[in-house]
């Protein structure tokens, strides 16, 4: 309300969080945290072995993921920021507020840890033999480093799951240490490693091609590495989950099936964890029987939980909703304590970048399109993915629909669906919207954002002195 909104009619908003964030988080967790202790055992492997191919395993294995990590995993990083930014600056803002000392220790841990990867990787070589001792330290260090900006980040995470006592303390400790932190930690952590075990098992079918005795034994160690971590994980995600608030939990199933497909939701959930098992049945084989483990199979584990992270990751992202921020600030940048406000003023009434604040007969479907930009596009596109016509058109049928019952739906429809948040405004503005919907439906038309359609503001704000 109080920024211009950004739009992406077609693929969504959602969709532009999801993509760079999940992408983030896999690269993040499986070739940064998880990898660099890792490679740094391996590396120490290696030297207590007295063993060159070891260490050039080793070596080779963090050449990748200091590619990634530092191109790809640092501009996703930052990538999330700027999109999260344009799409919900409001929640943003919120966070900042609350999280601004930890951003900045962030900024510098992450700058911290920079130095170090390069430092790490550079020196590998020069520092040669001699230095070895040196050279793991300041792999464990880098470890640390990695692992404090996840600590960081899970605080903020957690905290838009569910910020609890903070609602009502409102102070910085109570942020961070929100109910689901140590939980989501206790999870993440082990999560990360065996996910960079897992990378580094695929890695090792490209690496070790000719060197069948080192593969084998990388094999055994690597995936003695991953059963290791398993417990943990398991351990994480039980505490993790049984702190996940109830009505939460009732989001799960649309959260990783769509409403459209929630009856699947068991068979989906079964396949996820026959994939877990098929990953712990391969790690077993590998630590077991290495040798007689086919080539082809070490990639499949890593495939597997790619689809594992990235599912979690929806899942985690879509139970709040209705929320950004967990009983605090809804998904269309409006804090929940001011709903009564504006359904009673009108979202119009105070919302900055908007053409009018009143509804004339002249402007209604006009008023109903920025009150829809407003309220519904953090979620909807008109006509791409999550389709407000396609739900309308579900609900009501391919006949014309009728102005009062979509009316009435806005002005129900978070008790309908509790995923979705109140309809913030007058019930002179629900009518604008269903004006508007009704319109679009006789005529689509793409909806812009502010980004390409431009900035708006009332006559009483252009007129307003110091503004243009
Ligand atoms: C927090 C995100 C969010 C917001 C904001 C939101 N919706 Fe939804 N809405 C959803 C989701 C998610 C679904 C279900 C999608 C699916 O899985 O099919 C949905 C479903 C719907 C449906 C179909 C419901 C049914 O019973 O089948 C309609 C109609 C709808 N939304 C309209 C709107 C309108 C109009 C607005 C703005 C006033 C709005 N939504 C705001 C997330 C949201």
């Amino acid at each position: 309300m109080d920024f211009p909104i950004f739009h992406l009619d077609f693929a969504g908003n959602r969709m532009l969080i999801a993509g760079i964030a999940v992408l983030h988080v896999m690269i993040n967790h499986a070739l940064a945290v998880g990898a660099i202790p890792l490679v740094t055992m391996m590396e120490l492997h290696g030297a207590r072995h007295h063993r060159p191919d070891w260490d050039r395993l080793a070596y080779r294995t963090l050449a990748v993921c200091f590619i990634i990590t530092t191109s790809v995993g640092a501009l996703t990083g930052v990538g999330i920021w700027f999109a999260t930014s344009l799409v919900n600056p409001a929640a943003i803002g919120s966070l900042i507020r609350v999280f601004f000392g930890a951003w900045f220790v962030e900024w510098i841990v992450f700058c911290l840890e920079v130095i170090a990867i390069m430092a790490y990787f550079l020196s590998w070589k020069r520092m040669g033999q001699r230095h070895k001792r040196a050279h793991i330290a300041l792999g464990a260090a880098l470890s640390v480093l990695s692992w404090l900006t996840l600590a960081i980040i899970v605080a903020i995470l957690s905290f838009m799951m569910e910020p609890g006592s903070w609602l009502a303390r409102r102070s910085f400790l109570s942020g961070v240490f929100n109910p689901l932190y140590l939980p989501q930690l206790a999870f993440r952590t082990p999560v990360a490693m065996l996910a960079a075990g897992l990378f580094a098992v695929g890695l090792a079918f490209f690496l070790t091609r000719s060197e069948r005795e080192l593969r084998a034994q990388a094999v055994r160690l690597l995936s003695a590495w991953i059963l290791a971590w398993t417990p943990f994980a398991l351990a994480g995600g039980l505490w993790y989950r049984a702190r996940v608030p109830g009505w939460m939990r009732a989001n799960v199933p649309v959260a990783l099936t769509t409403q459209a497909y929630q009856g699947w939701y068991r068979d989906v959930a079964v396949a996820l964890a026959a994939m877990a098992i098929a990953v712990l049945l391969i790690a077993a084989w590998g630590a077991l029987a290495p040798r007689r483990l086919p080539r082809a199979v070490l990639v499949l584990p890593f495939a597997l939980v790619l689809v594992m992270l990235g599912s979690f990751e929806r899942v985690r992202e879509f139970i709040r909703k209705p929320f950004v921020i967990a009983n605090y600030m809804y998904a269309n940048g409006i804090r929940a304590d001011v709903v009564p406000l504006l359904q009673e003023d009108g979202v119009l009434a105070h919302a900055t970048y908007v053409s009018s604040r009143t509804i004339t007969p002249a402007n209604r479907e006009e008023a109903g399109r920025e009150l829809f930009l407003i309220c519904c596009t953090r979620c909807h596109t008109t006509s791409g993915v999550n389709s407000v016509l396609a739900k309308l058109t579900n609900l009501y049928g391919p006949r014309p629909w009728d102005r009062n019952v979509v009316k009435g739906y806005l002005r129900t429809m978070h008790t309908v669906r509790p995923y979705m948040p109140p309809f913030p405004g007058t019930e002179e503005e629900a009518g604008a919207v269903a004006d508007y919907l009704l319109a679009l439906r006789r005529m689509p038309a793409e909806l812009d954002g502010a980004q390409t359609a431009g900035v708006r503001v009332p006559a009483d704000v252009a007129a307003a002195p110091g503004s243009r």
